[in-house]
């Protein structure tokens, strides 16, 4: 069993993050095999962007693009010129896209780096030119995309203000147009007041698109689904897909439900982290003896309680506190009282021949085992790149191959 080997932190304290390389590769596999059906027989296949902001979701961003580079991804996506940044020094050489733009000043980081920006507003173009005519780029060879705002009313230009994009475009003789994108609001929807969301972004956005070509201008790389548009509506995937949190494993929420059990079915995906922590004291409570900060939990029976070496500053959600369990020698423990921020305790009273040192896993796998991060974060009210994101910079990631 994986959880039971002895993993070395570098820090010694006992919590790490297994990171699956082979899982990884297999849910990239997975994505762009089922984005490129046989059936179709495109000239071109489609390219996945692959998602690696929020320092990968939790897992590493520079080491997950390293590997997933190796692994044939297309594009990377991080959020501004910093991560893209490090996700070169790592050797990354493919196109970085930094999703969420740029502010003033940070243009000469994203030439430097061959990261090319979003541009969610049209004078954005003039910021970006100048500081590409400071470098010396060569024309038309600063590359972006743009992003248009198909209604999600977050970021990107209205489809009102592509002409004013063509004519600031027409004047920017450094920058090159390498792809447009529209993100959606709600993709995993398909039931109730908003299931129509979906198709009224993806006809603003043609529109825009074409409107684009009228003016004389290529697109470039034409890009809109994230993880539930490439799980479930092949009609979004365009020329490439962008996929985050399918690409570590896990689909996300659909209404309703039964979408989920249909996409994981067609397109079966592998949890790459398992977050972990090693026992670190166990003790027997009497019935009635308050465990933790506020003696939030008080046994109604003697219980064995243990503590884990993981709290909330590792990244175990507070939320979890006298609500979620950890799995134990293939036992699911109850969380028990108020997660700390260092400790976390768990009742462990059904765990046969438990001991000190025993690995506990907070979410993913324990050899046959499973405790699927997305379905932590459902009894918790959040969604699955909330709990992995908040996996913290103490915390080891441990690249198993
Ligand atoms: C522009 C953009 N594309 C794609 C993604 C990936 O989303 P998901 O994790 O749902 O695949 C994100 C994530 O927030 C995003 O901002």
């Amino acid at each position: 069993m994986p959880a039971r080997r002895k993993t070395q932190n570098a820090n010694g304290r006992p919590v790490w993050a297994d990171v699956s390389l082979s899982a990884l590769a297999h849910n990239l596999h997975a994505i762009r095999d089922f984005v490129n059906p046989k059936s179709e027989n495109r000239s071109t296949p489609r390219k996945v962007l692959c998602i690696v902001k929020g320092n990968g979701y939790g897992h590493g961003g520079p080491q997950v693009a390293k590997v997933l580079e190796r692994f044939g991804a297309d594009w990377f996506g991080v959020t501004g010129a910093t991560e893209g940044q490090q996700v070169r020094k790592a050797g990354v050489r493919k196109p970085i896209l930094a999703l969420t733009s740029f502010w003033p000043g940070e243009e000469a980081q994203l030439l430097a780096n061959k990261i090319s920006p979003a541009i969610i507003r049209c004078e954005q173009l003039v910021a970006f030119d100048s500081a590409a005519s400071r470098k010396k780029v060569a024309k038309r060879s600063a590359g972006f995309h743009l992003k248009i705002d198909s209604g999600m009313n977050r970021l990107g230009i209205a489809p009102t203000d592509i002409e004013c994009f063509a004519r600031q475009y027409e004047k920017s003789s450094r920058l090159k147009l390498e792809g447009v994108f529209t993100h959606f609001a709600s993709s995993e929807v398909f039931d109730g007041p908003i299931a129509t969301q979906n198709r009224r972004q993806e006809e603003s956005f043609y529109k825009a698109v074409e409107r684009l070509r009228a003016l004389g201008i290529d697109p470039g790389v034409i890009h809109l689904a994230n993880s539930a548009a490439i799980a479930s509506r092949p009609e979004t995937w365009a020329d490439m897909v962008r996929p985050g949190a399918i690409l570590y494993g896990y689909h996300p929420s659909y209404d309703p439900i039964e979408r989920r059990v249909q996409a994981e079915k067609e397109l079966p995906l592998r949890p790459v982290m398992s977050l972990r922590a090693r026992i670190i004291n166990i003790r027997n409570v009497p019935a009635g003896d308050g465990v933790g900060y506020g003696s939030k939990f008080l046994p109604t029976r003697a219980s064995k309680i243990a503590v884990l070496a993981a709290g909330y500053g590792d990244g175990i959600h507070r939320s979890l506190g006298n609500k979620g369990s950890v799995l134990v020698r293939g036992v699911l423990a109850p969380i028990v009282g108020i997660v700390s921020m260092d400790v976390t305790m768990i009742d462990v009273t059904g765990v046969p021949d438990v001991a000190l040192g025993d690995v506990a896993t907070i979410y993913g796998t324990d050899g046959e085992h499973i405790l699927p991060a997305n379905l932590v974060a459902r009894s918790i009210g959040t969604v699955t790149s909330d709990l992995l994101c908040a996996v913290s910079a103490r915390v080891p990631r441990i690249y198993l191959a």
